[in-house]
């Protein structure tokens, strides 16, 4: 008896410190780019044995996922599963943790949601969302945070990219329908953050990687923002987590989500709270049905019943922390995302010297930019707060010698920090005859082996780097 009292104990508080997960107060953290949504460059030689092309214009040839599934029907799942598996492995998370990373960014893609997938016009492999389940127990167990990203939209949001999945000229994701399958998605991953277990060490859900910076090319997305959030918070009041000031107005009388989301959306919106508009209720809609299909693919019962203790949700009412590329990231009149806020919000913002437009192309101009950035100020200055650096790198335009990057990765750091921290592109990228040394400058993991970053994410070489450019 009292031996079953210990362990009850015991396994009560351990319950509840696995399933409390907190933005970190200083992010340290690096992308799991081309794990799940995979970009050829990044890995030239494994693409090609997959059985990928390569080409200068990546519309022309089987250089995305979507060309890839198209071509391969009928082994596409089996060889993205293979990648999957080698390419963020739990060695990786060791050599991560070893190094202090505490939070990682993880790109993912609408297909993930395989139901969202219209297969007759859309190719993607199938399979990527029991990759992520067991990435996100492993990181957990490492005590990493993760930030789901929504980095590759339904119907591309970005012409002529690998990172959406289709490299193409034909941009649809800013049109009622895509705006549609994309609240799908965020309905169906905020309740998977909250019910199955794995995911307990989400923290946030990012909404869109990388619009198109010109707004007047994104009609749309301002109301977009606005339901995205509504659409995290619904489901979040669904799976009883309190939303300032809202509330449902009926008892749900169940504790089955799939029948909980039909439910609500079923219900008279006239008599619901403001956030039920009906984009949102339409997600919550087709996000039920669609949860029962996930579960029974993850083999996870606590989807299926959000009373469940094994939940996260069970352990701790923490909301999610929804968040945006930062307004400042679009020109031509964009919409503010603060505008979107109910509760906790970050903002991200990406910096790449290396595509040219930020400064001259030489050491000199490169530290003067980042050593008197302004960009955590300037978001602050439209209420973007925290804003954190979710992509950046050590690539330059011109040819770096280990000196500089020392100096560069330092003075990068520093300028992030001034923010809520950084998420380094990449984890790793692949060490290859082809792939030359481009780990040198786009892997963490090796940008620590040579040196340029410390091992200690938090310390710098030397840090009055940047006093000559105040
Ligand atoms: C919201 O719903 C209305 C009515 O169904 C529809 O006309 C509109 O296009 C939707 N907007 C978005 C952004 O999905
Ligand atoms: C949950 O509700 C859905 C929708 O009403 C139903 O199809 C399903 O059978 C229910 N699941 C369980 C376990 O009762
Ligand atoms: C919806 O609710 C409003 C306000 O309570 C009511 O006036 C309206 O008749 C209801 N509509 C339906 C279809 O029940
Ligand atoms: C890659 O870069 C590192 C650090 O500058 C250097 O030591 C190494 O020799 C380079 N390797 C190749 C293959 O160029
Ligand atoms: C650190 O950087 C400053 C500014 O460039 C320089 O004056 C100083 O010598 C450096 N310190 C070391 C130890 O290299």
């Amino acid at each position: 008896m009292q031996h079953l009292v210990v362990f009850l104990t015991f396994f009560a508080l351990f319950a509840v410190a696995a399933a409390i997960v907190s933005i970190p107060s200083k992010i340290y953290g690096v992308n799991l780019g081309s794990w799940l949504v995979l970009e050829a460059w990044m890995l030239p030689q494994e693409w090609l044995d997959m059985g990928g092309q390569s080409c200068s214009s990546c519309a022309d040839c089987i250089a995305d996922e979507w060309s890839f599934a198209k071509a391969y029907p009928d082994t596409v799942d089996a060889i993205f599963d293979k990648h999957w598996s080698t390419w963020f492995t739990e060695d990786h998370i060791q050599q991560l943790k070893a190094d202090g990373i505490n939070t990682v960014r993880i790109p993912l893609g609408y297909w993930i949601v395989e139901p969202l997938v219209n297969r007759a016009s859309e190719y993607y492999p199938r399979g990527g969302i029991k990759q992520l389940q067991r990435g996100l127990q492993q990181l957990q167990d490492a005590g990493i945070v993760a930030i789901l990203d929504h980095h590759a939209l339904p119907g591309v949001q970005t012409a002529n990219q690998q990172f959406t999945g289709h490299c193409t000229s034909d941009v649809e994701f800013y049109t009622p329908y895509n705006y549609h399958r994309a609240l799908v998605w965020t309905a169906v991953m905020t309740t998977l953050a909250h019910l199955d277990p794995a995911f307990g060490n989400v923290f946030a859900i990012e909404a869109v990687n990388e619009p198109i910076m010109d707004a007047a090319q994104t009609p749309g997305y301002g109301q977009f923002q606005i339901n995205f959030v509504q659409t995290v918070r619904a489901a979040e009041l669904i799976l009883g987590i309190p939303v300032p000031g809202v509330s449902l107005p009926f008892s749900l009388d169940t504790s089955n989500t799939t029948a909980a989301f039909m439910k609500v959306a079923a219900a008279n919106t006239t008599s619901l709270p403001s956030i039920f508009n009906q984009n949102v209720t339409a997600a919550l809609a087709e996000a039920g049905p669609i949860l029962s299909q996930v579960a029974a693919e993850l083999a996870s019962p606590p989807i299926l019943d959000f009373t469940s203790t094994q939940a996260p949700v069970f352990s701790s009412k923490t909301p999610l922390w929804t968040n945006f590329m930062d307004m400042n990231w679009q020109y031509d009149n964009p919409p503010n995302p603060a505008n979107a806020a109910i509760g906790t919000q970050g903002y991200d913002n990406h910096l790449y010297y290396v595509y040219g437009g930020v400064a001259d192309s030489n050491p000199d101009a490169y530290l003067a930019s980042i050593c008197n950035l302004q960009r955590v100020q300037s978001d602050a200055a439209v209420g973007n707060s925290p804003l954190w650096f979710g992509e950046w790198g050590l690539p330059t335009q011109f040819d770096a010698t280990d000196e500089f990057l020392y100096m560069w990765a330092d003075a990068q750091k520093m300028a992030y920090m001034r923010g809520a921290g950084w998420i380094f592109w990449n984890f790793n990228v692949e060490k290859s005859t082809l792939a030359g040394n481009l780990s040198r400058e786009w892997s963490y993991l090796d940008g620590v082996n040579y040196g340029f970053l410390t091992k200690d994410p938090a310390a710098y070489h030397n840090a009055s780097v940047c006093d000559p450019y105040y």
